[in-house]
């Protein structure tokens, strides 16, 4: 079933997409997902709340008409514009004219660009406004970074029922629609946990903020967006305390500082040896750990780069570039996470040397901090090479305090 009551006057339109393995090019999904929007049915007018992925429109027009009823929808509150969720729209406004488009002020420029149209009736809301249904009120609770600046959740206090976007969803699928009828509990958590990592960990500070935007409510449901929706009786509060602990940054008492490396002849493996050990004497305490960039999972070495303090990358030069594991690894970089980070370079080369320059270039450009002192060495490195590795090692150590 795809189109079911939450409680009175709130119905949920769901359109499921249980093959889906990879989301927004980069998320690997194991569960496919579905993409939830809702109606609410007042007494003096008729919210659809977010939409679905243009791909789907057809599935998500049939459904909603189905819960429409025949009804005329008059308000469609996007509370994130992502195109998972808005892509339907452009298709809605030419389904029903008369419809105004309740949404944040960042929302509002994105959507004028998504749906290319000037002419779209909006209503731009602020954090407490409050919309009148009649016997129903939707109030907008500001929640920007949660996951675009734009993001807002909608509060439906009659019923006791929060409309979170993506915030405590998850890329899952089964065909029920409710936390309590999952079946593969375990999966679902799995799913819980990825979407976190790969969604919200970036805007840990922002999800702290929105937990106590929620704890304020004391909602009986959370509307998500993706996956089951959540029952204060289930799922809801294990999510939320899951969420809290998962945004929660735990002190570390030492640096983590890993070096992350590739050779094709050993060279620049030489220098990452030299380099970790003149690290370890300026920071003896520091976990430093040298990773070949072949040798292990992309997704695991982006996780260990985001979590660092501080890192070296090394490559040698080749066809006048770095190599590409050595960009796979810097396009997995959190740019929300990597500005002011230090970063130091190493490389071996044989004549014309940019891998280093351009390394440089592309982590200024993020943002990180890029130490002065690059150590590119010409083929094989010298016991003065080795001994000037080490002195790299050793200064961006003490760069460090
Ligand atoms: C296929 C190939 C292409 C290369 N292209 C360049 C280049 O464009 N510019 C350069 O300075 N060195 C180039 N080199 C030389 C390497 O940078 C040099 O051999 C270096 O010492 C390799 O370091 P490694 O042992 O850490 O891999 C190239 C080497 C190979 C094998
Ligand atoms: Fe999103
Ligand atoms: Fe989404």
């Amino acid at each position: 079933m795809v189109t079911e009551q939450i409680r009175s006057s709130v119905l949920i339109t769901s359109v499921l997409n249980p093959n889906m393995r990879v989301f927004d090019v980069v998320m690997r999904t194991e569960y496919g997902t579905s993409y939830n929007s809702y109606v609410v049915v007042g007494s003096r007018g008729i919210a659809l709340i977010d939409a679905a992925h243009a791909t789907f429109c057809e599935d998500y027009l049939n459904k909603l008409e189905r819960a429409l009823e025949g009804r005329t929808p008059d308000y469609l509150v996007m509370n994130h514009t992502e195109p998972d969720h808005s892509g339907t729209v452009a298709t809605l406004l030419e389904r029903y004219p008369n419809l105004t488009v309740v949404i944040s002020k960042a929302g509002a420029i994105y959507l004028k660009n998504i749906v290319n149209r000037d002419d779209v009736r909006m209503m731009i809301v602020t954090d407490g406004d409050k919309l009148d249904l009649g016997d129903q009120t939707l109030r907008f609770i500001s929640a920007p970074f949660l996951h675009w600046p734009d993001t807002m959740f909608t509060w439906l206090p009659e019923k006791g029922v929060v409309f979170t976007c993506d915030f405590l969803g998850a890329h899952y699928c089964e065909p029920q629609l409710f936390d309590h009828r999952i079946i593969y509990r375990d999966a679902y958590s799995d799913a819980v946990k990825n979407y976190f990592d790969c969604i919200f960990a970036p805007f840990k500070p922002f999800v702290l903020k929105g937990l106590e935007k929620l704890a304020a409510l004391d909602a009986d449901y959370a509307c998500t967006s993706h996956g089951p929706i959540l029952t204060r009786t289930c799922e809801l509060e294990r999510i939320k305390a899951h969420y809290h602990t998962w945004a929660t940054e735990e002190p570390r008492a030492y640096k983590r500082i890993p070096l992350f490396y590739c050779s094709a002849y050993g060279n620049t493996e030489q220098l990452a040896t030299h380099v970790a050990r003149g690290l370890l004497r300026a920071q003896p305490a520091a976990e430093v750990t040298c990773y070949d960039l072949v040798k292990h999972d992309l997704a695991r070495l982006a996780a260990i780069l985001n979590e660092s303090d501080a890192f070296f990358i090394g490559s040698p030069t080749i066809n006048r570039d770095a190599l590409p594991v050595v960009w796979n690894l810097i396009a997995s970089i959190d740019a929300v996470t990597i500005p002011r980070r230090p970063v130091a370079l190493f490389g071996s080369y044989g004549w014309s040397g940019e891998a280093l320059p351009h390394l440089a270039e592309r982590l200024s450009s993020l943002k990180a901090k890029v130490f002065e002192t690059q150590l590119k060495v010409c083929f094989t490195p010298t016991p003065a090479d080795l001994k000037a590795a080490e002195e790299l090692g050793e200064a961006f150590g003490s760069s460090l305090d």
